[in-house]
């Protein structure tokens, strides 16, 4: 504890010093002949500064939890056991005393370091016990400070043009929520407005699950898109087969997400063409699925599904097709949201005129729930739009100490330019090692970068054992989420391990 409250003294200044200005020339990476990254001032100086790697992972001491937890818990998902109050920025430990650098961050989802110091003060704080003892039922007993902390923390990095928040539990529950909201909008339209009651056959149906009451609409989404495992998100995820099989499905319309071409500036003019012909096919969907959409939801990025990158132009396209047709454009911003993209929310990139009429956050915010800015977008009636918690105040507290954390130590700026150089380090790379990364994207997105592996499983296999933690999507990208405060040494030491796993 003392050594982490040191750390949170001495990071704060050192932060902000080693984005301002490039440190002296000390050390030169024999990989790519760098010259001032390994010189950084570290966000954690008590982090390691290399891997350490003292057993096969898993190692004697993991296997043993793992023969322990299997009796009582499905471990066949699992990557690593972790060790985490050894854990520390951006590494992770074990049982087994090896400490990896972590660039997958809990599925993307650990934004300012293991162990964070500021973190660990705020959730030590008088407001976080209540907070966590004391659960408010937000919609029925909100506490006195809700606006207070929803105003200083989640609704401050609000998008652009969103002003409100419904707050949720998980990223596939922000979904659902918007898309609920997107239904009764939609209904409340065609009925004639929020002042139009339901009819005796609306309610009536309604509880027979049949239309007018149940009514035939969709939410439209991508090929190879993910937006969550409940039921509703479920039915608009369409990365693989194995989240989808045996469980009842809506009938709702898929549009094709376009197949770029990488690096996306290189073929700017099939893309082009593959973007329209992606658009064309939407706009087709909106207006002839036999179940209308309400609204449309795509990620930035496809993240679950790939990695896979469309332009600006693709999501204006979008955004003009939606407001023509009158359907809700939502961004599912739970991966790519939160400052990995080097802007806070992703969709920043596109350069919108008109804002998205919901954006969906979770995993780095630590909480979750939808954004919006048009007042008919809340139902006519409460309860409508209801559950017990309706969101978490400890977790909202949480989001608040790391926005601080974010804003204090310019971390988006960071992510942006560390992604630059590491970017720049993986071409490089790719172009000494062709065979082992291709497709590599990402450029200007931070560190939201990917590329496809023909041995991707091995890859990710091997990295273990060169002390990194790295992850795939989609079938063959192996995928990099870094945390906020991974850094240009940071970016090196990965580099350099890639380098070697590519060799053996
Ligand atoms: C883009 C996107 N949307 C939704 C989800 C679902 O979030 P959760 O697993 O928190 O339900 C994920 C999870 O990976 C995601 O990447």
């Amino acid at each position: 504890m003392a050594s982490l409250l040191r750390t949170a003294s001495l990071a704060r200044p050192s932060i902000s010093r080693s984005i301002a200005r490039p440190a002296p020339r000390i050390f030169t990476s024999t990989i790519l002949q760098r010259n001032y990254a390994s010189a950084e001032r570290s966000f954690f100086p008590d982090e390691p500064e290399a891997p350490v790697v003292k057993t096969p992972i898993p190692g004697p001491k993991s296997t043993k939890v793992i023969e322990r937890l299997s009796k009582v818990f499905d471990t066949r998902s699992l990557n690593m056991v972790a060790e985490y109050p050894k854990s520390i920025g951006n590494y992770i430990a074990d049982p087994d005393g090896n400490v990896l650098l972590d660039v997958y961050a809990q599925i993307a989802s650990i934004p300012v370091g293991y162990n964070n110091p500021s973190l660990l003060l705020a959730a030590q704080s008088p407001e976080m016990t209540s907070a966590i003892i004391n659960r408010p039922a937000l919609g029925n007993f909100p506490q006195h400070d809700w606006a207070d902390i929803l105003e200083t923390g989640i609704l401050k990095v609000a998008p652009k043009g969103l002003n409100q928040v419904f707050t949720g539990q998980s990223g596939s529950d922000a979904n659902e929520l918007a898309y609920k909201a997107a239904f009764m909008w939609k209904r409340q339209q065609e009925r004639g407005g929020a002042g139009v009651d339901f009819s005796e056959q609306e309610i009536s149906s309604a509880m027979n699950n049949n239309s007018p009451g149940a009514p035939g609409l969709s939410i439209l989404s991508f090929r190879k898109a993910f937006h969550g495992r409940l039921f509703g998100s479920l039915s608009t995820t369409r990365s693989k087969p194995i989240h989808k099989l045996d469980i009842p499905a809506f009938d709702w319309p898929q549009a094709p997400f376009p197949a770029c071409k990488y690096p996306l500036d290189q073929y700017a003019e099939e893309n082009q063409a593959e973007e329209q012909r992606c658009l064309a096919e939407t706009e087709r969907l909106i207006k002839e699925w036999h179940n209308p959409p309400a609204a449309i939801i795509v990620e930035p990025i496809q993240s679950e599904g790939g990695d896979n990158h469309a332009s600006p132009n693709f999501f204006r396209g979008l955004r003009e097709i939606t407001r023509k047709h009158n359907v809700l454009f939502i961004v599912d911003e739970v991966q790519t949201g939160v400052g990995a993209t080097g802007k806070f929310w992703a969709h920043e990139h596109w350069g919108l005129q008109d804002p998205p009429d919901m954006v969906t956050f979770s995993k780095k915010a630590q909480t979750a729930g939808y954004y919006f800015g048009n007042n008919e977008l809340k139902p006519n009636k409460p309860y409508r739009q209801f559950n017990t918690w309706m969101g978490d105040p400890a977790r909202a507290l949480l989001f608040r100490a790391i926005i601080e954390e974010i804003e204090r130590h310019d971390l988006v700026r960071n992510t942006a330019v560390t992604g630059q150089y590491l970017y720049e380090g993986l071409e490089n790379l790719a172009e000494r090692y062709p065979k082992e990364i291709a497709n590599l994207r990402g450029k200007g997105q931070g560190t939201f970068i990917a590329w496809d592996s023909p041995r991707r499983d091995e890859v990710l296999k091997l990295a273990k054992g060169h002390g990194i933690n790295i992850g795939g999507s989609g079938e063959m990208a192996v995928r990099l989420r870094p945390m906020l405060i991974f850094q240009k040494h940071h970016a090196d030491l990965l580099l350099e391990k890639l380098e070697k796993i590519f060799k053996s």
